[in-house]
């Protein structure tokens, strides 16, 4: 029962929520041992059989004792039936379930993005890049994100780089200033420093409104807007993979930010309601 218990988890866990595929595997991996170790136990498989004691005939010498017992075929059938359905479970399972899940985690892994060297980024400024996600597929995937250079903390630069993907449904979220011309071209990417520094975010769609950390401030969206991760390589600002953000505490270098695996418009990424969302493969 504990076992069907832990196996009924996993695969509810695999819809709802990663924690309850993990605890669905410890269970299943407890009782799963203490089950095989029920079984072999109950067979007599793990204890070995008393010594005979030495037998003597009237002239004090010993005679050889009896054989060992052995043990039953059925047992031995039972035993060996229930491993060997667990391999060839195992072979076929596994590679099935590897090839349907990995390609989704593996192809939408995205590379790391050059958006330009850092004198594009003059320290205090919200740029406003425009690049291609994926340069093979085209305009189609060109995505935008805000950048303020923080400056430089504790030795390394920071910067807040905002995805402009509102955090309701998912709308072109614009930058509440003024926006320069003219655009700077760098590769396939555009970059459109901001005249004046915004007072924060708006959505045209439904009145959702985001303050320059990009927490929101009003209307629909559930959550702040996600964020890009970065890296330095050579004097240029590269973009990775984007997360989500619940919220985000402070402001510029120092704030605190905790990262989620992005998620849909519409989801919540912490708090109770998180658990009513089902598992998303990276995108
Ligand atoms: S999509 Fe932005 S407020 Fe609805």
């Amino acid at each position: 029962m504990g076992f069907a218990v832990g196996i009924v988890a996993l695969l509810v866990g695999v819809i709802v929520n990663w924690a309850i595929v993990v605890a669905g595997g410890v269970i299943a991996a407890i009782f799963g041992f203490l089950w095989v170790r029920d079984l072999a136990r109950a067979r007599g498989l793990t204890e070995a059989p008393e010594p005979e004691p030495e037998e003597r005939d009237g002239r004090g010498s010993a005679r050889p004792a009896a054989a060992a017992p052995t043990y039953g075929r059925s047992a031995f059938l039972e035993v060996s039936t229930l491993g060997v359905g667990a391999v060839i479970g195992g072979l076929v399972t596994v590679p099935a379930l590897a090839f349907m899940t990995l390609p989704a985690f593996l192809k939408q892994k995205s590379g790391a993005h050059d958006i330009g060297p850092l004198e594009e980024f003059p320290e205090g400024i919200f740029v406003v890049a425009t690049f291609m996600s994926k340069p093979e597929e085209g305009e189609v995937s060109r995505r935008t994100a805000f950048v303020r250079n923080n400056g430089v903390l504790n030795g390394k630069p920071s910067f807040t780089v905002i995805s402009n993907h509102c955090a309701h449904l998912g709308c072109p979220v614009q930058p509440l200033t003024n926006v320069a011309v003219p655009h700077k071209e760098y590769k396939d990417v555009t970059l459109i420093p901001l005249k004046t520094a915004p007072s924060g975010f708006s959505c045209p769609c439904h009145g959702g409104a985001y303050d320059t950390e990009g927490n929101r401030t009003a209307g629909p969206p559930v959550r702040a807007l996600d964020r890009y991760a970065f890296s330095i390589i050579h004097g240029h600002l590269y973009l990775e993979a984007p997360y989500s953000v619940a919220e985000v505490h402070g402001t510029g270098a120092t704030a605190q930010i905790t990262k989620y695996p992005l998620s849909f418009p519409g989801e919540h990424v912490d708090g109770i309601e998180s658990l009513l969302y089902p598992i998303q493969p990276p995108h």
